[in-house]
């Protein structure tokens, strides 16, 4: 028997909702937002209007994540290339339209009892980003519910030397390097994402069939949902029309992931049947 819809999901939503096994829903989705720009230019539109319309998606997406009780939920919102390949000025309207979100968006996520973190080298943020990003994190510290967080100025590469860099800086000040030891569980340690469960479900808007140097480490195991729709048109719905096709997969195992205390349990017992 279903469990109740939670409250909140519009008609659509509640539809897919009920396709459901709210047992199995992920324990962190990551998403890959794309599209923004071919959104736009489909409009004869600035890019930056795509990137302002992928805000409601953002809104969206994150209120039916945490209605139907997703623990964690990451958002690829800036990488580390986009300041590279961008043009300053579309570089800027990101970074206002980020502060813009920040300011406007406590009080929801206070509401949802969101809690926000971000990963990424936040030091090289404008100082203006970095004390906004400072004070709506503080401002949301206290809530137990969903964790959302934003990837900004994020590349999985750089994590991962910082990773090892942070190790090694831990071992030198902690007896020296003779102490240090490199298994699995200290990259873990060291990792951005030490506050989260490797996400089991990642989605990439847009169609495109790439992780873009986003959480490789902890996407090994995860599964990839790729859709045709782009970031601005991305809603709850789809999101859980994501989850839908997850737990399609899962159960095409024999429903070996029910396990949730061995979230790779799964995966090893593919590797054997294989
Ligand atoms: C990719 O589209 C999208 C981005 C680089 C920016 C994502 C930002 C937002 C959705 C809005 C702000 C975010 C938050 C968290 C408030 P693209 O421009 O690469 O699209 P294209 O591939 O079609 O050019």
């Amino acid at each position: 028997m279903r469990a109740t819809v939670p409250a909140g999901l519009d008609r659509k939503e509640t539809e897919v909702y009920q396709r459901l096994d709210p047992a199995r829903l992920p324990k962190h989705i990551a998403i890959i937002m794309d599209g923004n720009g071919r959104w736009a230019r489909r409009r004869h539109l600035p890019r930056i209007a795509g990137h302002r319309a992928g805000v409601a998606s953002v809104r969206s997406t994150v209120e039916t994540a945490s209605r139907i009780g997703i623990p964690a939920l990451t958002l690829y919102a800036f990488s580390e290339e986009n300041w590279k390949k961008r043009p300053a000025s579309e570089v800027d309207f990101l970074m206002g339209l980020l502060c813009r979100y920040l300011k406007g968006e406590v009080p929801t996520l206070n509401k949802n009892n969101i809690r926000l973190e971000y990963i990424g080298r936040q030091h090289e943020l404008p100082a203006v980003v970095q004390s906004k990003m400072q004070w709506a994190r503080e401002a949301t510290a206290q809530n137990g519910g969903m964790v959302l967080t934003l990837a900004l100025n994020y590349s999985a590469r750089s994590e991962l030397v910082d990773a090892f860099r942070s190790m090694v800086n831990a071992a030198a000040n902690n007896g020296g390097l003779q102490h240090l030891q490199v298994d699995e569980e200290a990259v873990k340690r060291h990792l951005y994402t030490r506050h989260l469960p490797d996400p089991d479900l990642v989605i990439r808007t847009s169609g495109e069939m790439r992780l873009s140097n986003f959480l490789l480490w902890q996407l090994a195991y995860a599964e990839i949902y790729v859709t045709p729709t782009l970031w601005p048109e991305f809603r709850g719905v789809h999101l859980l029309e994501g989850i839908a096709e997850y737990q399609k997969r899962e159960r095409r195992y024999g429903g070996l992931a029910d396990d949730v205390s061995q979230p790779h349990y799964s995966d090893h017992a593919k590797m054997a049947r294989s």
